[in-house]
């Protein structure tokens, strides 16, 4: 009996803990997993056209970003994540303002010191359409700099890459929410 009473609960002991080390769910690591890529829709604030899809995919490089917006007028656009990945505004004010969680200045996307959102500009061409592609260190899907959640704004007009706060890249005609993508 007394053999039973040790001997028993050890085994019990030793197989949860089996369990629990082999099978993911158990374990509690279905959250963890590892986020590869992520997407957003932008569409367009009131009064504007813009619209489009932007990737944000885990590469050797760092996390590359791929945008493709039609609807704009030609020429040259800020491109920015910011703070919220709220659109709720007609007028997209209510994404903040850029993603900044290291607290440095604004700057371009080639600087080390500058905003986590400061991704530049992208060209659209005479019918209104651009193209972006460019895989960014800065960028992160996990921890306190994450972008999941965040908000993908296009502007009227040129970020200048050194007024502060934010460019001087004018009103906003697009807005998307970054959200976990399927691989
Ligand atoms: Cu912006
Ligand atoms: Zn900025």
């Amino acid at each position: 009996m007394r053999f039973h009473k040790i001997i028993l609960p050890a085994i019990l002991i030793i197989a949860v803990f089996m369990a629990t080390s082999v099978c993911p769910v158990l374990a509690g690591e279905t959250e963890s997993a590892e986020v590869k890529k992520a997407a957003a829709v932008l569409h367009p604030t009131q009064g504007n056209n813009a619209k489009g899809t932007v990737y944000f995919s885990r590469t050797k490089n760092g996390i590359k970003v791929e945008a493709d917006i039609t609807g704009l007028s030609g020429g040259t656009h800020g491109f920015h994540i910011h703070e919220f990945g709220d659109c709720t505004a007609a007028d997209g004010t209510s994404a903040g303002g850029h993603f900044n969680p290291e607290n440095q200045p604004h700057a371009g996307p080639d600087q080390a010191k500058r905003h986590v959102g400061d991704l530049g500009n992208i060209e659209a061409d005479n019918s209104g359409n651009a193209h972006y592609e460019r895989a960014d260190t800065q960028l992160k899907f996990d921890g306190r700099d994450s972008i999941i959640g965040r908000g993908v704004i296009v502007h009227a007009g040129e970020d200048d890459l050194v007024s502060q706060p934010s460019g001087n890249a004018g009103p906003r005609v697009a807005c998307g929410v970054i959200g976990v993508a399927k691989n």
